[in-house]
């Protein structure tokens, strides 16, 4: 995945900075060539041996490093990589980067890298919150640096409050955001739904389906990591969208009916992959229904079809991309839909294999338009992502 990218790593002194030895191994599992440079403070905190092993690059600690090419490295260092993320970022290293002081390996590779520059500052509540501190970091974002900010919750100090380091992931994808893929989907706004809806029986149950939400969120991240501006409306699930996509949750169909009716006028493109209930309960009951000894049932009356809705309201130059679930007649059936809901393509996935559809993590899908019927390689759900917008974007 990141076969031929560069990426550089600044760790200074922070209790976090063991966070960066799995991030360093997360990166080197994708195939990343990665370089690390650490502050004296932090090698107090980790040896610069554990990032020597985890990456097979040198770790570079001191500009007078008299083992090492030290006084052209730093120089290399900015020419040669993709991406430098300072993580944990103290609060004094920030001091001197926005106030262009660089009187180590790690400030003065900053100040002679020109490509992304990612501060991820991690340090105690009180001096996270300095305005001193703060005036640095929007200074740095003047300069076209990008700041992540600090989390909250529970910090090494003891204090609780906002200071933390984000987790190994949320770094990964602000550098996959960066290097991954090109940015040829930048400026669109795309809305995707996706995962089950749940029709409310009473307080304690609910009629629902088995969609993971995977396929729809394997397009969200996909997309966000192409640039665009994603909005996901979302049923329960238990997959994750990258943070910076706005994420909507929502329980039934109504309530997803109420959302893309929000916000489907400002977006490109609208991708329903959600497995929308068909019908809902007619009656809620507020108590919750105790058996007998009769049989029951349940009158059930239908819901809005939402895809159907973006076709009759499509705005001007908006594409809207439909799912299909069919265990018989696939492409039939799909075609049926694409036309019945006046979509611009049909995404049609074959239940008839557990290697595919709701939990797996692969799918086969047959993309249908009104003149073209392509079918898909059996592949993984996020490369099936990719395959997706390709062909929306060619649309
Ligand atoms: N869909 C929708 N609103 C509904 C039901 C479905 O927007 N109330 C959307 C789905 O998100 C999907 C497409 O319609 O993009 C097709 O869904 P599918 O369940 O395959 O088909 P249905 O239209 O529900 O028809 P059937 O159940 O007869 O197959």
């Amino acid at each position: 995945m990141l076969k031929g990218k560069s990426i550089l790593l600044g760790v200074t002194g922070s209790i976090s900075a063991y966070k960066i030895c799995n991030l360093a191994s997360m990166l080197k599992k994708l195939h990343a060539d990665i370089h690390v440079i650490m502050t004296k403070n932090a090698t107090n905190f980790v040896n610069p041996i554990t990032f020597e092993t985890l990456t097979g690059n040198k770790c570079i600690v001191d500009t007078f490093d008299r083992d090492f090419e030290f006084n052209v490295e730093h120089i290399a260092l900015a020419k040669k990589c993709d991406i430098y993320m300072v993580a944990p970022a103290s609060y004094n290293v920030i001091g001197k980067i926005a106030n262009g002081i660089a009187d180590d390996m790690l400030t003065s590779t900053m100040a002679a890298f020109t490509k992304t520059r990612i501060i991820a500052p991690a340090m105690n509540t009180n001096m996270y919150e300095n305005p001193i501190l703060q005036d640095n970091l929007e200074k740095l974002r003047k300069y076209g640096f990008e700041i992540i900010d600090a989390s909250c919750g529970y910090l090494a100090c003891g204090d609780t409050g906002r200071g933390k380091l984000p987790s190994e992931e949320e770094l990964l994808n602000r550098i996959l955001y960066h290097v991954l893929y090109p940015h040829d989907l930048e400026n669109k706004n795309i809305l995707i739904t996706a995962g089950p809806t749940q029709e409310a029986i009473d307080p304690v149950r609910y009629i629902t389906n088995h969609s993971s939400g995977k396929m729809g969120y394997a397009i969200a991240n996909k997309a966000y990591l192409r640039g665009a501006n994603v909005t996901l409306i979302s049923g329960s699930v238990n997959v994750k969208a990258i943070k910076g996509i706005n994420v909507i949750d929502v329980k039934s169909a109504k309530d997803m009916y109420e959302a893309v009716k929000d916000n489907y006028k400002n977006n490109d493109i609208v991708i329903m992959s959600a497995a929308v209930a068909d019908y809902t309960p007619k009656d809620y009951s507020d108590n919750k229904i105790k058996k007998n000894d009769n049989d029951m049932s349940i009158e059930l009356e239908r819901t809005c079809d939402i895809l159907k809705f973006l076709g009759e309201n499509k705005k001007e130059n908006q594409i809207v991309v439909g799912f299909s679930m069919e265990t018989e007649n696939l492409v039939d059936n799909s075609k049926k839909k694409l036309i019945k809901k006046n979509c611009d393509m049909i995404c049609a996935n074959s239940l008839n294999s557990n290697k595919t559809g709701f939990k797996a993590d692969t799918n086969q899908i047959t993309l249908i338009k009104k003149n073209d019927i392509k079918e898909l390689p059996f592949d993984t759900k996020e490369n099936l992502a990719m395959m997706i917008l390709d062909e929306i974007k060619n649309l």
